[in-house]
């Protein structure tokens, strides 16, 4: 009883239960919406349809736009350090600045929306679901 109550602990210390967050509010309903629509103008053109970082643009770049569907790195940035690399660019957190900063374009309300788009590209396969492939 005593493990399974540290082992507890330590999950939620890690912060480490994405899967029983709850999803997010689905208050401002317009946002969604609009954060779509930004992504297709403004970052599409890089980070691809599924944010694979497959785009016609990411061609030419070195090092490729990151694998937004790829669970395991984005659960690893928190959403301060996307906010800054979308707003500031790049090279603000070591990374290519061939990622520009977008602060100058988009609100800060506009990134936060980002931010929730691109982590919908990481599908989680539902909880409990013992499914394997
Ligand atoms: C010119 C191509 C290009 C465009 C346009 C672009 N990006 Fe990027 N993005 C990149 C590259 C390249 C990286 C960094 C990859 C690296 O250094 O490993 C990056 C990195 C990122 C990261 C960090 C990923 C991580 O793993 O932490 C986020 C978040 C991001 N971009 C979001 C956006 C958003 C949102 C937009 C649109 C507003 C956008 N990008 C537009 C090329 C682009």
């Amino acid at each position: 009883m005593k493990r399974v109550q540290s082992l507890l602990c330590v999950l939620v210390l890690a912060g480490g239960l994405p899967l029983l967050r709850p999803a997010p509010a689905a208050a401002e309903d317009a946002a969604p919406a609009k954060a779509q629509e930004n992504y297709q103008t403004f970052c599409r053109k890089c980070h691809g349809d599924q944010g694979k970082g497959d785009g016609p643009g990411a061609a030419m770049l070195n090092p490729k736009p990151r694998d937004f569907a790829d669970c395991a790195n984005m659960q690893k940035r928190s959403d301060d350090e996307l906010f800054k690399v979308i707003s500031q660019g790049g090279d603000s957190i070591g990374m290519s600045a061939d990622m520009q900063p977008w602060g100058g374009t988009l609100s800060d309300d506009e990134i936060h929306g980002l931010i929730k788009f691109v982590r919908s590209f990481c599908k989680q396969p539902p909880a409990g679901n013992a499914e394997h492939k």
